[in-house]
Formats: structure tokens, C-alpha cells, sequence
């Protein structure tokens, strides 16, 4: 059951309390909420953007250490350009040369990624003030963020209406569930761009991390990081990750794909059961902490990127610089450029139609 503690109150175990953020730039007030689970598990979550600020999950020892980046403040979020935690939308990743056609109509976007668009646009999904909620939940913390996209927004046709409710459960897993519907044909692609580092958010690299990802093959890529259409086989290659391995075992082979992605920043394409039910996609490993953290998801891809455009030039939580590499991210989605790619799972949505999709990543600890 949740209950809401007054503003500025200190978090208590099985609470959700509410503080200001700060402003944007048009003096909107922003808040965070602040999640506390049963077992003293917090995750912190700002309506700016909807960004993840902070999860704070324990060690094998207990200790409770934020595995996400982010920043202390509204402004950080204003001024950033790396999607730390944040919901992206309305469309997750590139769509090559910023264009598509739908029902015979041909829509442009804001080129903001060399000639494509990437992650929503100028102002995307992670720019976006949104209305939020508490509710009422058994078994965690939850909070509804809404947001209306308009007709014509960053070049997408379509009202879209906008949910994404998370929940903190007791259980130390982070839900999120993503819900839209649309007055005109739209494509729609949303995912959260948290950043994580199993060890402590600015606590060096993430190669030594083991992954897992249930893919046996994914998507390359063209030098705009755009996919060339291409299922390939992981086997043989440093896309291999059905196994767990480190991260940073083969991210400098003399690999074509590894080169264009300045390490990795590719879609898997995820081994699935029965669609719409949530599967394995990923697991990780943090050895020297015992921190895992499993990604389940209804989607059919995952980007996993290592944080290659980290250049530790920004000053993240309590001042400090993230650098390359510091931290990898696995956001759950449709494949990239599917608007233009006729063979990929459709990311077109109609009036009438839900899209519903649900991602969580479950933390726990291995001895
Ligand atoms: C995604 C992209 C990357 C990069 C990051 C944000 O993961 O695939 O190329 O743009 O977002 O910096």
C-alpha cells in the first residue's frame, strides 16, 4: 500500500514522498519523487522527462549503493544531452534520414543526429514536463506520468496520449509499463535510457561487469549507427552474449560493427515466448559487489550501448564526471529505423489500438 508522506518529509521504508526539483527555464516547477520499498530500497524518479534519478539497491553485504547516473538537479536534466534516465519517445533511436512514410504520406523530422533523428527529436519525450501520480499499490510504490504529445510534435502525426507508470516493488524490481494511444496512424517506439553501474554510479568503468543477453542475433549497423536491414548471427562475433562474459572482454576487437559503434551500440534481437509476456532479455552480474540486475521485458529488442559518448566533460551527481564507459544501458524496444525497415516488427500504431508494453529490471544479489 502506498502512502504519501509530506513534502520534504525524510523517505520512510514503504512510503513515496514527494520534493521540488527545481525549475525549467520557463519556470515551471519540477518535484522528485522518492520511492522507498519495504526493505529501505529507494528509487527516485523526476517528472522532468520522467527520468530515473536514483536507484539505491544493496550489496551482498547490505550496503545500499545508486547504480544509476544522473543529476542533483532539474537543470542537469535541462541541459543534458546524454538521456540519463529519462523516457525517450515518441520514437526510441534513430529513424534513418528523419523521414518515413505512413499511408502513403511522407512525414520529416527534425534531423538532430547527423541526417537522422534520434530519440524523439529537438525536443523529445525526455524534455517534457509531465503531470504526475501517486497510486495506490500493493506490494511497491508506484507513479503515473502522463503526457499528451500533440499532432504534428517534432514532425509525428497524432495526439498521442502518453502513460508510463512505474512501481518500485518490494521486491526491488523497477516496473515500468509504457501505454499510448493516438487519434491519427503514428509510429510509436518508447524506452528508458537509464544508465547503470552495478559497483555505484562513478565507481570507474563497467567492462569488468558480466552480461548476458538471451540474442542470437542482431542488427547491424551503417556508419550513422542507422540498421542495414540485416538479422546477423551472433555467433563468432563480440555480439555474443548468450553466455554470460564481460563486457569489456572483446569491446576492442578488430570488429567492423565494434568500430562503428566506438564499442558497443547495437539492437538485439531478443529470443521471445509467447508474445505479449514479459521474457528474460538480459542479466548482469557486478562480481566485486554481487550486484545482478535482470532486464524482462514485452519487447522484441534491446539496445545495449557502453556509454561510448560519455566523454566526462559533464558534472553529474554530487559533481562528479562520468567518463566513457562508465556506465552501459539496456533500453528495450522496437528495432531502430523500423518505420523505414518493411521486415521489422511494426512500430505503427492506428486509433483504436493500445500500445501497451511493459520492461523490469529486477536487482538482487549473488553471494
Ligand atoms: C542510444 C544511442 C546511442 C547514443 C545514446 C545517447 O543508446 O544508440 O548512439 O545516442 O542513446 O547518447
Amino acid at each position: 500500500m502506498t502512502t504519501l508522506a509530506p513534502i520534504g518529509a525524510t523517505p520512510q521504508p514503504g512510503s513515496t514522498t514527494r520534493k521540488s526539483f527545481g525549475k525549467t527555464p520557463d519556470g515551471q516547477p519540477v518535484d522528485l519523487y522518492v520511492l522507498t520499498n519495504k526493505s529501505g530500497a529507494e528509487a527516485s524518479i523526476t517528472n522532468y522527462g520522467g527520468a530515473v534519478v536514483s536507484l539505491k539497491v544493496p550489496d551482498r553485504n547490505g550496503k545500499l549503493a545508486d547504480v544509476a547516473l544522473g543529476y542533483d538537479t532539474a537543470g542537469g536534466y535541462v541541459n543534458d544531452k546524454a538521456y540519463f534516465g529519462a523516457i525517450v519517445g515518441r520514437y526510441g533511436n534513430r529513424i534513418g534520414h528523419a523521414q518515413f512514410v505512413l499511408d502513403g504520406k511522407t512525414y520529416t523530422l527534425a534531423k538532430n543526429n547527423g541526417e537522422n533523428s534520434l530519440h524523439g527529436g529537438i525536443k523529445g519525450f525526455n524534455k517534457a514536463v509531465w503531470t504526475a501520480k501517486i497510486l495506490s499499490t500493493e506490494g511497491g510504490q508506484s507513479l503515473e506520468l502522463s503526457y499528451l504529445s500533440k499532432d504534428g510534435e517534432e514532425g509525428f502525426p497524432g495526439n498521442l496520449k502518453v502513460s508510463v507508470i512505474y512501481t518500485w516493488t518490494d521486491a526491488d524490481a523497477l516496473q515500468v509499463e509504457y501505454s499510448a494511444t493516438t487519434d491519427k496512424e503514428t509510429v510509436v517506439n518508447l524506452t528508458s535510457h537509464s544508465y547503470f553501474n552495478l559497483a555505484g554510479q562513478s565507481s570507474g568503468d563497467i567492462l569488468g561487469h558480466l552480461l548476458m543477453i538471451q540474442a542470437e542475433k542482431f542488427t547491424p549497423v551503417d556508419a550513422d549507427l542507422i540498421p542495414t536491414g540485416e538479422l546477423r548471427d551472433v555467433a563468432g562475433t563480440p555480439f555474443d552474449f548468450r553466455k554470460a562474459t564481460a563486457i569489456g572482454a572483446r569491446i576492442d576487437q578488430d570488429d567492423g560493427q565494434l568500430k562503428l559503434g566506438g564499442g558497443y551500440d547495437h539492437n538485439f534481437v531478443l529470443r521471445r515466448s509467447a508474445d505479449p509476456v514479459e521474457s528474460l532479455a538480459a542479466r548482469v552480474v557486478e562480481p566485486t559487489t554481487g550486484r545482478v540486475m535482470e532486464v524482462w521485458t514485452t519487447e522484441p529488442g534491446v539496445q545495449f550501448y557502453t556509454g561510448n559518448f560519455l566523454d566526462g566533460k559533464t558534472a553529474g551527481k554530487g559533481g562528479v564526471a562520468y567518463p566513457r564507459r562508465s556506465a552501459f544501458c539496456l533500453e528495450t524496444q522496437h528495432f531502430p529505423d523500423s518505420p523505414n525497415q518493411p521486415k521489422f516488427p511494426s512500430v505503427v500504431l492506428k486509433p483504436g489500438e493500445r500500445y501497451h508494453t511493459i520492461t523490469t529490471y529486477k536487482f538482487s544479489i549473488e553471494k
